[in-house]
């Protein structure tokens, strides 16, 4: 019984620990790619979860987007996936064995909006705990609108995305 118990303990403390992170991420920035290099300090695995916010108006198609996350990560990087989900994000967290979504903090101004997110998901899901992280304080003042405003005026966002990202801005407004 006592050896049982033991071996499963230690079977349980191998189990690979998974979180996802979720976003619209149209598209991922800087920033994004700060939280998920944090995540990875902590977890496993971590899944981006592209999830769909019915207030935004996305510049990029989920595949874009899909495509544009995936070149940020070397061919062979097996601890991060890419994931178009539908439906309640708690419900995907579970089937997929994660306990943990991640959100990013930036400011003062995200708290309200994100603890309501995360009170709604553990409502919803008692198992599934919401895990914030604080990028570096330079990309605090990042989000997707802002540089997507920038870029579409010819404004210079090479700093705030990665390389493919600036370009597919860059094609995106050059009509
Ligand atoms: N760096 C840069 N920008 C950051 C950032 C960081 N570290 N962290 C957040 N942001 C920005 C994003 O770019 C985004 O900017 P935008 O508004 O200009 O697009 C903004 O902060 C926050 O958006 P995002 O993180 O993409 O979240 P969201 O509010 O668009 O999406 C979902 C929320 C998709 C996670 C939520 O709607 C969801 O879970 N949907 C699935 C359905 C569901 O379960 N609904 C019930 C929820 S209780």
């Amino acid at each position: 019984m006592t050896t049982a118990t033991t071996s499963q303990a230690k079977a349980l403390a191998k189990a690979p620990t998974l979180a996802v992170y979720p976003g619209t991420f149209d598209p991922i920035t800087m920033g994004h790619l700060d939280i998920i290099n944090r995540a990875l300090n902590l977890f496993d695995h971590v899944i981006i979860a592209i999830a769909s916010n019915p207030g935004k108006t996305a510049l990029f198609t989920i595949e874009e987007r899909i495509e544009m996350i995936k070149q940020c990560f070397p061919e062979n990087e097996s601890r991060v996936e890419v994931a178009a989900v539908s439906g309640l994000l708690v419900n995907y967290a579970m089937q997929r064995g994660a306990k943990a979504i991640i959100r990013g903090l930036r400011a003062v101004s995200d708290f309200d909006y994100e603890f309501q997110l995360a009170l709604m998901n553990r409502k919803l899901e008692r198992e599934v705990d919401t895990l914030f992280l604080m990028p570096a304080f330079r990309w605090i003042f990042i989000s997707s609108s802002i540089i997507k405003d920038a870029a579409r005026h010819g404004g210079d966002v090479s700093e705030l995305v990665p390389e493919h990202v600036n370009q597919c801005l860059k094609d995106a407004f050059s009509s």
